[in-house]
């Protein structure tokens, strides 16, 4: 196994399959058992969910809302599609401990780092919720921190294109995809791999960033075994 301890992050899109809005179970049994089969395989799993299939901050702000209260009303979004990926994996009896950036005592445990690194170890699967507990900060941004925080070998960011590419795929036929890219040239050829405050922690703190195509079956576990599945990021 290559790696030991990765980070997924999720996008709330995904979770909507081909519905246009909030969650849909099927997507959501399938990436269960993705994970399921990535944490069976002995890896310690943390995840990070986004909420965009729920709520958008950005979009609220062009209709007039407040930005920072959108952004709180996002990270809501995240504890609720937290709670349904908590519930899918639980139903494949895969132990769970879901933690938030928000206290909602009655719902999930608050963010203590320790305690998230000492559930790994006994073979949780932590789900870090409410983003980073900040506005203006997206849940990329969360999910590099959460990996930095608990040391994880790798933040894999599960997405529905195979990796990133030279140009947009949609767009160029002529794109070619990386296998491999550093960061600085992610930079120089402003590239969108995640936000920059995101890809800047990262970056700072040499943590490799795997973007991949997470609706392919299989594409997870074998990540995790060493195999070539999507980019890599590294210095
Ligand atoms: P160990 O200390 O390793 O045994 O971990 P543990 O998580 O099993 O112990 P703990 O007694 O802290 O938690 C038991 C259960 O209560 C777990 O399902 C936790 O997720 C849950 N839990 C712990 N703290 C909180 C909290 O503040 N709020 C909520 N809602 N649940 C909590």
């Amino acid at each position: 196994m290559k790696y030991k301890r990765i980070l997924l992050k999720l996008s709330g899109e995904a979770l909507m399959g081909n519905k246009g809005f909030g969650i849909d179970q099927v997507r959501l049994m399938e990436y269960a058992k993705e994970i399921k089969a990535a944490h069976d395989s002995g890896c310690q799993v943390a995840i990070v969910i986004g909420g965009g299939n729920i709520f958008r901050g950005i979009q609220a702000e062009q209709g007039g809302m407040d930005r920072v209260h959108g952004d709180y009303m996002g990270m809501l979004a995240t504890v609720i599609n937290s709670m349904a990926i908590q519930s899918a994996l639980e139903n494949l009896k895969v132990e769970t401990r879901l933690q938030s950036a928000i206290k909602m005592e009655q719902i999930c445990e608050p963010f203590i780092r320790r305690k998230a690194v000492r559930h790994l170890e006994k073979g949780r699967v932590v789900i870090f919720g409410a983003g980073s507990g900040n506005p203006y900060f997206t849940t990329d941004s969360a999910a590099a921190l959460r990996a930095i925080e608990i040391e994880a070998d790798v933040i894999l960011k599960g997405t529905r294109v195979d990796g990133i590419y030279t140009a947009d795929p949609e767009k160029d036929p002529k794109a070619t995809k990386y296998d491999r890219i550093s960061f600085e040239e992610v930079y120089g050829k402003g590239l969108e791999v995640m936000d920059l405050t995101a890809f800047t922690l990262c970056k700072e703190n040499n943590l490799p960033i795997i973007v991949f195509d997470m609706n392919k079956p299989g594409n997870l576990q074998n990540l995790i075994k060493g195999e070539k599945v999507g980019t890599l990021v590294e210095v």
